[in-house]
């Protein structure tokens, strides 16, 4: 019976890497199916921030989730070297929200106080001292929010991490294989029927990223859910620009391992078109050199694009599907989905061993605005 397990994961995104191998963790036969190449959709293109603070501001479910996944970084950074011997290059360094006008810096300052308030480190910086700090940093900024615990990784190497560990515990993995739809029996899911054939299981995880609706629809569900494609670009420089990832809203910059810098990303919703494009490109490097002028002079690498799986009210859907049995789905982490990975992983795998979890996940479940016609 080789086709039968305990679990099928669908996606070889980071969510459906991190749910693989918790489960596997758990002693569970699984297989994970990826319709093309592991780690080629959203999760290798991520700048890797695990920007907690610095993007979800407002206190609420998502912002204490993020917090609580940005807290597992260097222990799932630890597991992952020590069965894959990948290095997910996890800088704990803290990150800098910068401000570029008063109207930001009245912003930035009551989201501090309003951290603060929530227990949370959160200090403003003032233009002096950010360019002390930063001397790269074009006096176009007027000073920045300074965060210490949100860091970075490598979103690829994570990623690879991921399967790779999850391989290790012996999870099958198969690319180039898409899931068309769902084997169901008396309400139940029974399996999944691929291009390649049918696998049975009683437990099947949906974690598609921005494909997810697509496959949900053969199911008769509908989320809220959209695509946004983001453009990012590298440059190499001999000597770091900066020595902490500087974000601004339309433009963040991340010093990566080797002398690279990435520049991120543009925000353009509703296409699943992954190409490059000029006026995306160019826009970026507009900002990226009004706040740090001398990254005219780097090398350039590379450019590339991801698409973000973004949902109508901005929270993610985890959990299980209203109707059918064993459907579990992970999807809608939009500009998080790296940070919110380790969390992923835990989350589901308790949900699917039937274990408790001390995570109120009313805010994420999949009925709170499901059609279905099932
Ligand atoms: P994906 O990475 O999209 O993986 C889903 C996989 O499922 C894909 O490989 C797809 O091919 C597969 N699949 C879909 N349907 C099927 C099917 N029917 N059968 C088989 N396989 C299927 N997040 C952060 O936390 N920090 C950042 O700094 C950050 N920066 C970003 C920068 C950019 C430019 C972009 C685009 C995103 C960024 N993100 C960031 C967001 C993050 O990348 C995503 O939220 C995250 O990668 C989503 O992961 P996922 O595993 O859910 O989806
Ligand atoms: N979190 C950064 C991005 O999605 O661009």
């Amino acid at each position: 019976m080789p086709n039968i397990y305990d679990a099928i994961v669908v996606g070889g995104g980071i969510n459906g890497g991190s749910i693989a191998y918790n489960l596997a963790k758990k002693g569970k036969k699984v297989l994970l199916l990826e319709k093309d190449i592991l780690a080629s959709k959203s999760s290798g293109a991520a700048a890797g921030m695990l920007a907690a603070q610095v993007e979800l501001d407002e206190d609420g479910p998502l912002f204490a989730l993020a917090k609580e996944s940005r807290s597992m970084f260097p222990s799932i950074a630890e597991e992952i070297k020590e069965l894959s011997g990948i290095d997910i290059e996890l800088v704990n360094k803290g990150m800098y929200k910068i401000a570029l006008s008063e109207q930001e810096e009245n912003e930035y300052k009551q989201i501090i106080d309003l951290q603060q308030q929530a227990g949370e480190q959160a200090e403003w910086i003032s233009q002096e001292e950010i360019r002390r700090r930063e001397p790269a940093l074009s006096n176009a900024i007027t000073g920045a929010m300074f965060i210490q615990k949100d860091g970075q990784v490598s979103a690829p190497k994570i990623t690879e991490g991921f399967l790779k560990a999850a391989a290790v515990l012996g999870v099958v993995i198969k690319e180039y294989t898409e899931v068309f739809s769902f084997q169901v029996e008396n309400g139940k899911i029974a399996g999944v029927i691929t291009n390649v054939g049918k696998f049975e299981s009683d437990t099947v995880i949906v974690a598609g990223g921005a494909w997810t609706q697509k496959l949900l629809s053969e199911a008769g569900v509908q989320l809220q859910t959209y695509p946004v494609k983001g453009e990012c670009f590298s440059v190499r420089t001999h000597q770091p620009l900066i020595t902490r990832t500087i974000f601004s809203p339309g433009c963040y910059l991340v010093p990566k391992m080797g002398g690279r810098l990435l520049v991120g990303a543009t925000v353009k919703p509703n296409t699943f078109d992954q190409t490059v494009t000029v006026d995306g490109i160019s826009s970026l490097m507009e900002k990226a050199k009004k706040l740090v002028t001398s990254i005219v002079d780097a090398e350039w690498e590379k450019a590339w694009a991801g698409i973000r799986p973004q949902t109508g009210d901005g929270l993610p859907y985890l959990g299980e599907h209203p109707k059918y049995k064993g459907l579990f789905i992970a999807t809608g982490y939009y500009r998080n989905g790296i940070l919110l990975s380790p969390i992923t992983g835990e989350i589901i795998a308790s949900l699917v061993t039937g274990e408790s979890i001390p995570i109120d996940l009313t805010a994420f479940r999949i009925d709170r605005h499901v059609k279905t016609n099932v």
